[in-house]
């Protein structure tokens, strides 16, 4: 097993990682456009920011790279998660080196004061289920990945009006000082978004865990971009977001949305999902298609992502055990 590092990694090394992804997303999901040489560079430069620090461990066989793991070291609150990602290549399972890794992974794991093990994203009735379940862990919730292609939305979906005594706000990347703490505060109303019995909750959101994110951001190239409703009062009640990865241009990423409780059933959510629509589009004119993630039972936030365009194309399971 190694560490594998993404800034000192050869051509023949990201040859390998990625002829290992490619087969193994082309089986496990189908539904979903085929692992670009790119996509596999971006998903280890350019990491899911705020799942925390991560780590990728290769496993290796004869020189030959059999399995790799992805594991998240999230903070702020699910310091005793790890968020775990194996595949094993199709040409070698039922080897034991799935469980193998995973096994490998444990004693690093619990040094980093991690207690829990959380996989995400398996195939529902599949082989990670019963492999995972084969090793103790339980199923505890699931969540569907949903797509936009732009070629084929009709952009007059996202004409969609402010609710009236709210106005929108917007930026890229930093927070204005101004708006920082409210804005963090607006960001813990994620913690209502239904996570099943996934020990990943919420994060502790503070002035701090915005800066060092928006930090992190910055380091990686990625533009994020920001809105956010605003009540007459001048208070922040809701927030949405999306990334744009320097690999991935043709790609944008929704993040987190949510609505102060007092302040739903208004349409904010739509109005500014709406707004980041038009506007990160406007000037990326090489983006091809959005992705966003969210759980099952969330049936608002589904139902508004199909009226803006987006096309449900799988859900995962999510496996959960003690370290
Ligand atoms: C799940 C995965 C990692 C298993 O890797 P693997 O090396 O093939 O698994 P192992 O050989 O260690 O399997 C151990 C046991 O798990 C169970 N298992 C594994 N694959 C299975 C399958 N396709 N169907 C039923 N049970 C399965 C079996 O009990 C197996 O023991 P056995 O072969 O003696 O019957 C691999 O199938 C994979 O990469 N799947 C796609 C990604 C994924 O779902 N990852 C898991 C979540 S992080």
């Amino acid at each position: 097993m190694r560490l594998f590092d993404a800034d000192r990694a050869s051509d023949a090394d990201w040859d390998a990682l990625h002829e290992l992804q490619a087969s193994a997303y082309r089986l496990d999901y189908p539904e979903r456009p085929p692992m670009t040489r790119q996509e596999t560079i971006s998903g280890l430069r350019a990491p899911q920011v705020q799942a925390g620090e991560q780590l990728t461990w290769t496993a290796h066989r004869n020189d030959r790279l059999v399995a790799r793991a992805i594991v998240m070291l999230p903070s702020d609150g699910n310091e005793h998660l790890a968020l775990v990602r194996i595949h094993v290549h199709p040409d070698v399972r039922r080897q034991g080196i799935g469980t193998e890794l995973l096994h490998a992974l444990e004693p690093m794991l619990r040094d980093r004061d991690r207690t829990r093990v959380e996989g995400w994203n398996l195939t529902l009735g599949g082989p990670g289920e019963s492999w995972a379940q084969g090793l103790g862990f339980r199923i505890v919730h699931s969540a569907v990945l949903q797509i936009m292609e732009l070629s084929e939305v009709d952009r007059g979906r996202w004409s969609v009006a402010v609710p009236p005594g709210y106005r929108l706000m917007r930026w890229v990347g930093a927070a204005p000082e101004s708006f920082v703490s409210a804005y963090a505060k607006a960001r813990e109303a994620i913690g209502d978004a239904p996570l099943g019995e996934s020990e990943f909750g919420a994060p502790d959101w503070s002035v701090d865990r915005v800066r060092r994110i928006e930090a992190s951001y910055r380091s990686r190239d990625i533009e994020h971009r920001t809105v956010v409703a605003v009540s007459s009062g001048g208070e922040v009640v809701g927030l949405t977001e999306m990334e744009a990865r320097p690999l991935l241009p043709e790609r944008l990423q929704q993040g987190d949305t949510a609505v102060l409780p007092a302040h739903r059933g208004h349409g904010l959510g739509l109005a500014m999902k709406s707004a980041m629509l038009r506007w990160f589009t406007a000037d990326r004119p090489g983006v091809a298609h959005i992705w966003t993630a969210t759980g099952t039972g969330n049936t608002h936030m589904i139902a508004v992502n199909h009226r803006l365009g987006f096309a449900t194309v799988r859900t995962g399971s999510v496996v959960s055990r003690e370290l």
